[in-house]
């Protein structure tokens, strides 16, 4: 079965399968009067000019046409909201005071473990549906709200089922290392214990994870603490994530250097050093600045990463707590107006980049030759456009596959 898109305004995509750094993350391929040649769901020819033939063909009326977005970092299976915690923000509690009193991740794995697996799914279900309308055909979802073996394990589950069934593409992270919950408080050790000893040969025994993550932040988990986690989570075959230098900068943007990581989240203190290491060992920078934005943060210095020759990738962090945000399009606003970046290094950042920060870049993130039909027809006629309209949704046609899903 060919399908075509055809009569393409303008076609942007980042090329090839591997992370894009430096000056080459804003090189980017514009074509017009472009097309894109689908045969059974892959990419088999994209070209401008005189379109070949095909069994089904989808005008895109002269509009903007991207790779399907790839969102690389969400908290997706959780249990309830946490709307009361507005009212303590607004009276001045941070993040970690609220963490600290019982409220946070604590509050929110209450929940999650109360929740059935039907419950969880139903949830999720419709984050994805609203995800897929705003342009995401491939994320990355984490456990890390059940702190309890049979709870992680149920949230990988309801992962691997929603892979299975919705049209996006969705990778696993096991993030038993969210938090040290209550019943653990006096015994730190004991519960890092059940997290390499008990949960991750049970992930790994059910193949319901790809990389193991862990919040390695000030009141939450030591930089040696981390270390343990993902070393013992290399054993067991999860590539290394971490959430680094959000709130405070301990030291682990320089762990993730070092240990290889594939990635490293959030990095909005992240110091010199750390960028240093994350450039030697290859990581990709996970920015989130929808959660920079929703804290009343800075925004991490993704300029610096990007001239220290670390490939910058841009996600939502969509949580309960920090980022009650879904929306990439909002994501790509900011990297513009508060990492200044420029629309071609922000394509990239949610595109290819995302899709090497989740290892899915031989499928996903580019519109070339080989890859999976994944696209989105936009309301816009240029990639500018997309960047500087704000607050309304721009994606009009989704395509997953070479099928049409949305529009
Ligand atoms: O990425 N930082 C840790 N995890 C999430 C927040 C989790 C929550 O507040 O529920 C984040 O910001
Ligand atoms: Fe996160």
């Amino acid at each position: 079965m060919k399908t075509i898109v055809t009569d393409i305004g303008m076609l942007a995509t980042p090329q090839g399968k591997g992370p894009r750094k430096g000056p080459e993350q804003g090189n980017i391929q514009i074509l017009k009067d472009a097309w894109v040649l689908m045969e059974d769901g892959v990419i088999a020819q994209v070209g401008a000019g005189p379109a070949p033939a095909a069994d089904e063909v989808i005008d895109a009326h002269g509009a903007l046409v991207t790779p399907g977005l790839v969102d690389a970092h969400t908290h997706l299976i959780f249990g309830g909201w946490r709307q009361n915690e507005l009212g303590l923000k607004l009276h001045g509690k941070t993040y970690l005071e609220i963490q600290n009193a019982g409220g946070g991740i604590q509050s929110t794995t209450n929940a999650t473990r109360a929740a059935t697996e039907e419950e969880l799914t139903q949830k999720a279900a419709k984050a994805l549906d609203e995800m897929l309308h705003f342009g995401v055909t491939t994320m990355e979802a984490k456990s890390g709200y059940g702190l309890a073996t049979q709870h992680e394990l149920k949230a990988l589950r309801v992962i691997q089922n929603l892979n299975d069934r919705h049209p996006m593409d969705i990778v696993a992270t096991f993030m038993g290392a969210h938090l040290v919950p209550a019943e653990y408080k006096a015994d730190r050790g004991a519960y890092i214990r059940l997290v390499c000893e008990e949960m991750m040969p049970k992930v790994k025994e059910q193949g319901i994870a790809r990389f193991c993550d862990v919040f390695c932040e000030a009141d939450t988990f030591t930089v040696e603490e981390s270390r343990q986690v993902l070393e013992a989570g290399l054993k067991y075959g999860l590539r290394p994530k971490i959430h680094a230098d959000e709130i405070e900068a301990i030291g682990g943007s320089q762990l993730a250097g070092e240990i290889g990581a594939i990635s490293a989240e959030h990095l909005i203190v992240c110091p010199p050093e750390g960028i240093a290491s994350m450039a030697r060992g290859g990581v990709v920078a996970c920015l989130l600045p929808a959660t920079s934005f929703y804290l009343g943060a800075t925004f991490a210095p993704a300029r610096d990463m990007i001239n220290a020759g670390v490939p910058v990738a841009m996600a939502s962090d969509f949580n309960p707590g920090s980022c009650p945000c879904l929306n990439l399009q909002f994501v790509i606003n900011l990297g513009c107006l508060k990492y200044k970046l420029t629309p071609e290094e922000v394509l990239t950042a949610v595109t290819l980049n995302a899709a090497c920060a989740i290892d899915m870049a031989d499928k996903a993130g580019s519109l070339e030759p080989g890859k999976q039909g994944d696209l989105v027809i936009w309301d816009a006629p240029d990639l500018d456009y997309i960047c500087y309209r704000m607050g309304s949704n721009l994606s009009k046609t989704v395509i997953k596959k070479g099928v049409v899903v949305v529009g």
